[in-house]
Order: structure tokens, then C-alpha cells, then sequence
């Protein structure tokens, strides 16, 4: 949704904030631009398209700039387009904006100032903005100007200024979308996520909440903060291999293959040497909540719908999932024996924030299960469980999926144990079968040429339907969302129980059908309604269990999991789906980790 980078400092200002945006395109790709200062000139460069377009018409010129400022754009106001592309001037050309968010009363502002006199060149909220300043400015210093506006805007920002009077400053201020500032020795720098300054520097500070920053390269200055709002640098203990490709030829790929890892860490995090299970979560009356319901957006919603199985099998804790986007608007029932989950990889989803917002009037505690440290979610939340995948890249979400339902079993397993429903033995048991999961999944990999050769089959399929059967449902939903998010087929996600009472009408030998079919006490059930799928000549998909050798039979399509029980499975059949709609994309030659219309983080409404 937008990133946004900027350096000052003695190197080269140029190189290094088109390295920190190539770190951040995974947050829009529609059209890109920097602005730098030299002496007191302010010189912007901008085009639609990539990062490697701009690079292409930024490379007649000689830049030999004091600070500069970068954004990659994902549009909300003004199709992509030149014009529109960040950053965007004031009214008199000394002061360069740079924005991820959305202004949501630009239209009122934007009135007030043409009747001031003052013309605009594109469609967007962010030129409204940078006008606005520009128009304080006249009047007061440039800091004072920044917070002014931002009196006056309602809606989410992160900005970047730079401006020609003062060459070697950046000021920085955020509300509601992400802004970290990195420090350097003699330079400093600013980014939309960490990872894009990891190169650098593992030092970082997280911007406060409506904190405005001046960067120069010797110090930064903090103004606007709040009397509990810290100021200390965060090391930061991920590496910048994490954040690059190592070889893997898209980043979708290392992350499913950095999955088995992933478990791994998690179970190591939480598991003692005696296979008791702790959590960080003491301020939670865990022995006295009637009822769950967990809030999330997209995967991370999925991951709510999985945990809802396996929180009901193991602590008989009933369970309500709802997206953000519904939760907020739906004048929510809002009990205090209730625990809220707010799921999120990247703790900034406008939606998942709003609905943590309105839970948090209620004064009820909420607990965020999130993989970015010192993210907004995090900081609004009373506790935090945090799901260690390292950073992920690719818009399609692997890992931080696999982690979070990863997260939400140990979740589920410890609130059984702390209410005394599991015993020792029973707990050991559940502990040395989840174990066994990163070796599973280690096992798909070796099918990956299978999975590859089902995807050349069945490519040109204009339509695919994804059942599965009690916790497997969640992951025909997200089975089909990886299909369509990368491959852009449609694909819809379906209880296998509900084929009969709709998607049977689309069946026919056009229509391809992946089934989730492993061993378990629905196995027979959904062999039934494969049975019905090739009586109506469908083509079919099978991931089953291995040694299943009735699953055979029936299709030569067929991939296989190692034996699991079968609340664990969605830890294998998701690998399987993820290697499924990878390997469709890349052969469709797509774009894999950037997917057309998408963003990694959506920070507005
Ligand atoms: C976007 C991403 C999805 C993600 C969703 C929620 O739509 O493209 O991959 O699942 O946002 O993001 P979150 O960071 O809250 O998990």
C-alpha cells in the first residue's frame, strides 16, 4: 500500500533510496518517483510504472544530491500515471511530498484552497497535502507548517518532506500507516518497513503516532510526541538474507520452503524441555474466558477459521470469526469474559486496526498474534504473540500463514492445558505428533515436480472449484485465494458438505476440482462427493494421505501427505496448495511476488 523510503547522508543519496524502495515494490508497483535536494534545488523524477522505469529515466541525469525522498505507488485517488505518481509539490516548488495512506477529507480541502487560488496538476490526496503545507509555510517554519496540516486531515498517513531551503533535512510524520527511521553513523534514513533498511543499519526507531521526526544526517529531532512515547533505537535481530531472494527465483518460493523452519522456531519458542506450553501472556485471565472471537483481514482471516477447530476440539472454548471491514460496522456485542484475537501479518491493516479500536473502547483485552515487531497492532493490543516468520515478501502470503495457524495450535493446546482439560500424557502426545509436521512438510517438497507437472495440466482450466471438509474447509478458502491472487483464475473455496447445494451446477469436464480428501473422520464424506464430481465428468485434484490407496482410483492427480491426525493437517495440505498456485503462476509467466492490483500491506479502509 505505498512505500516510501529517504536517506541523508554523505553516500550516494540516489543509490540508496532506489535499493531501500526495490525492498519495498511488494507495497505497490503502479508507478514510482524520488525527490532530492542539491544545494537549494529540489528536483523530483517520477513515472508510472516500476522501480526499473524510473531507474531507466533516471539514468540521463547526474544525481549528486544532499537527502532524498522515494515512493512506490499502489493507487487510491488518480489512476496510475505520471502525474500522479509521487512525490508531489507545493503551489511553489520548494517542498516535495511523499505519502502512503489516504487523505479522506482531500475533497473539502482541496475546495478551500482553489478558492485560496491555488491549482492542482493531478488527481491525488497526496499533491492536496503537500499544497496544504506549502500554504502554512508562507506563514511559519516548516515543522510547524507539517503539524498544522495535519490538524486539519483526517485519514491515515505516513509522509516523507523534503524541501530546498533546508537540504539536508527530512521530516517524517505518521498516522495510522507505518514509518520507521533508521540510524546511521554521519547519515540516516527512513523507510516504510524495516527490512528495506536493513542493509544498512539494524538500528531503528519506530515513528509514534501522529510523531513528526526531522532527520539530518547528525541527529534527529522528535517533536508532537506523547509523554510515554520512546525515542531509544530497537535492534533489530533479523538478518538482510531474510529479505533477499538467496537463490530462490521468487521470494513466494523460499518462503513456503522456509515453512518447516518456521514451525520449528515456534514450537522451540513455546515448548519447555518437560512439554509444558508458555506464553508471554500473563496480564490475560486465560482460566475465566467464556468466549473467543478473533478479527483478521484476507489469510490472516483464514488462519482466525482454522483456529476456530482447533481452539473448539482442544479447550471447548467457543469460537466467532469475523473480518475487520464486518466487525466494525456490524455494532459488534462486546462482552468483557471474552477474549479478542486480532490476527495480522503485518500489524498494519486498517481494517483489523479499526476493529481492535472499537474493541478497545469496551476496555475488554485484547491479544495480537503478529509478525512485525513495534508494529501499530502491536502497540494497541495488551498483549502480543509474536510469530517469528522473518519478514515476508511476496504479496501472496506462505510462511506468515503457516506461522500464525502455527501459533494458534500452541494458543489452543495452552488454554486446554491452564484450564485443565488436557492432561500430561495427553499433552505429550498432541506435542510429539506437531513435532513431526516440519519433516511433513519437508516431504512435499520432494513432490514438488509432481505438483508442477499438475499445474502444466491443468493451467488452461478457466475456473476451479477447492473443497474441503471440516478444518480443511478454511484451506480450500486459501487455496483458492492463492490460485486467484497470483494466477488471476477464478477460484472459489467451498465446505465440501455444501457442494450439493450450489457449485454442483458448475460442474462439467471444464471445471477443475481440487479436493482435500487426507484420512480422517470425514474421509468417506468427501470421497462420496468426489464420486458425484466424476459422474458429472469433472476433472479432479486429490491431495489424500499417503498409502490412501483407494484415492488412486480415482485420479491419477493426486499428492500426498504423511499421516497426521487430522486437526494438524492444514499444516500440509496448505504446502500443497501454496506449491499448487505458485507453480500455475509461474507457468501462466506472471508476475509471482508482485500480483496485479495487490498489496502486501493494506493500510487503508
Ligand atoms: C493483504 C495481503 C494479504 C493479507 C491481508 C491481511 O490483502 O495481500 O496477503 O493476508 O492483506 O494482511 P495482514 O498483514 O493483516 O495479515
Amino acid at each position: 500500500m505505498c512505500g516510501i523510503s529517504g536517506y541523508t547522508g554523505g553516500r550516494s543519496v540516489y543509490n540508496i533510496i532506489i535499493n531501500c524502495l526495490e525492498s519495498l515494490e511488494y507495497r505497490g508497483y503502479d508507478s514510482a518517483g524520488i525527490a532530492f535536494t542539491a544545494g537549494n534545488r529540489l528536483s523530483v523524477i517520477k513515472c508510472k510504472g516500476r522501480i526499473a522505469d524510473l531507474k531507466k529515466k533516471a539514468s540521463t541525469r547526474k544525481i549528486n544530491a544532499q537527502a532524498g525522498i522515494a515512493h512506490t505507488r499502489w493507487a487510491t485517488h488518480g489512476k496510475p500515471s505520471s502525474l500522479n505518481a509521487h512525490p508531489h509539490f507545493d503551489s511553489s516548488g520548494r517542498i516535495a511530498v511523499v505519502h502512503n495512506g489516504i487523505i479522506e477529507n482531500y475533497i473539502d480541502i482541496k475546495d478551500k484552497l482553489l478558492e485560496k487560488g491555488y491549482t492542482f496538476k493531478s488527481d491525488t490526496d497526496t499533491e492536496v497535502l503537500a499544497v496544504l503545507i506549502g500554504h502554512y509555510y508562507e506563514k511559519m517554519a516548516i515543522e510547524k507548517a507539517i503539524l498544522k496540516a495535519a490538524e486539519d486531515i483526517t485519514g491515515s498517513y505516513a509522509i516523507g518532506v523534503i524541501l530546498s531551503d533546508s537540504p539536508e533535512k527530512i521530516i517524517a510524520m505518521r498516522h495510522d500507516s507505518p514509518l520507521v527511521i533508521g540510524i546511521g553513523v554521519h547519515e540516516n534514513f527512513m523507510a516504510s518497513d524495516v527490512s528495506a533498511i536493513l542493509k544498512y543499519t539494524n538500528k531503528v526507531i519506530y515513528l509514534q503516532d501522529k510523531e513528526l521526526a526531522v532527520i539530518s544526517p547528525e541527529r534527529i529531532e522528535f517533536l508532537n510526541s506523547k509523554p510515554h512515547d520512546k525515542h531509544l533505537p530497537v535492534k533489530i535481530n533479523y538478518t538482510i538474507e531474510q529479505a533477499q531472494k538467496t537463490g530462490f527465483k521468487h521470494f513466494m518460493l523460499k518462503e513456503i520452503y522456509e515453512q518447516p523452519k518456521v514451525v520449528s522456531n515456534i514450537l522451540a519458542g513455546h515448548i519447555t524441555s518437560s512439554d509444558k506450553i508458555h506464553f508471554d501472556i500473563s496480564g490475560l485471565d486465560i482460566k475465566n474466558i467464556k468466549e473467543i472471537t478473533i478479527v483478521a483481514c484476507g489469510t490472516a482471516y483464514h488462519s482466525g477459521l482454522v483456529a476456530k477447530y482447533i481452539i473448539e476440539e482442544f479447550a471447548r472454548i467457543p469460537v466467532n470469526v469475523d473480518v475487520g471491514s464486518e466487525f466494525r460496522y456490524r455494532n459488534p456485542i462486546i462482552k468483557d469474559d471474552t477474549l479478542f484475537i486480532a490476527i495480522s501479518q503485518s500489524g498494519e491493516t486498517a481494517d483489523t486496526i479499526a476493529a481492535v479500536r472499537e474493541i478497545k473502547k469496551h476496555k475488554v483485552p485484547i491479544l495480537a498474534v503478529c509478525n512485525v515487531l513495534g508494529s501499530t497492532l502491536t502497540r494497541e493490543s495488551s498483549a502480543t504473540v509474536y510469530t517469528n516468520a522473518g519478514p515476508e515478501i511476496s504479496v501472496a502470503s506462505t510462511k506468515a500463514f503457516t506461522a500464525q495457524i502455527t501459533v494458534m495450535y500452541l494458543l489452543g493446546l495452552f488454554f486446554a492445558q491452564e484450564k485443565g482439560i488436557f492432561s500430561k500424557t495427553r499433552l505429550t502426545s498432541e506435542l510429539n505428533i506437531f513435532k513431526k509436521i516440519p519433516n511433513q512438510q519437508k516431504e512435499i517438497f520432494k513432490q514438488s515436480r509432481k505438483i508442477n507437472a499438475i499445474a502444466k495440466k491443468y493451467l488452461n482450466f478457466g475456473a476451479f472449484l477447492f473443497l474441503g471438509r471440516n478444518i480443511n474447509y478454511p484451506i480450500a478458502l486459501e487455496g483458492a485465494l492463492k490460485l486467484k491472487e497470483i494466477s488471476y483464475i477464478p477460484a472459489e473455496g467451498y465446505a465440501s458438505g455444501e457442494m450439493k447445494h450450489g457449485p454442483i451446477a458448475l460442474i462439467d469436464e471444464y471445471r477443475a476440482v481440487v479436493c482435500i480428501a487426507n484420512d480422517s473422520f470425514v474421509f468417506d464424506k468427501v470421497l462420496s462427493n468426489i464420486q458425484e464430481i466424476l459422474a458429472r465428468k469433472g476433472k479432479i485434484i486429490v491431495i489424500a494421505t499417503e498409502g490412501n490407496r483407494r484415492m488412486t482410483e480415482f485420479t491419477k492427480e493426486t499428492v500426498f501427505i504423511s499421516k497426521t491426525n487430522n486437526v494438524y493437517a492444514p499444516l500440509l495440505t496448505t504446502v500443497v496448495l501454496q506449491m499448487f498456485a505458485y507453480y500455475v503462476a509461474v507457468l501462466k509467466g506472471f508476475d509471482v511476488d508482485k500480483p496485479r492490483n495487490l498489496a502486501k500491506s493494506v493500510t487503508v479502509e
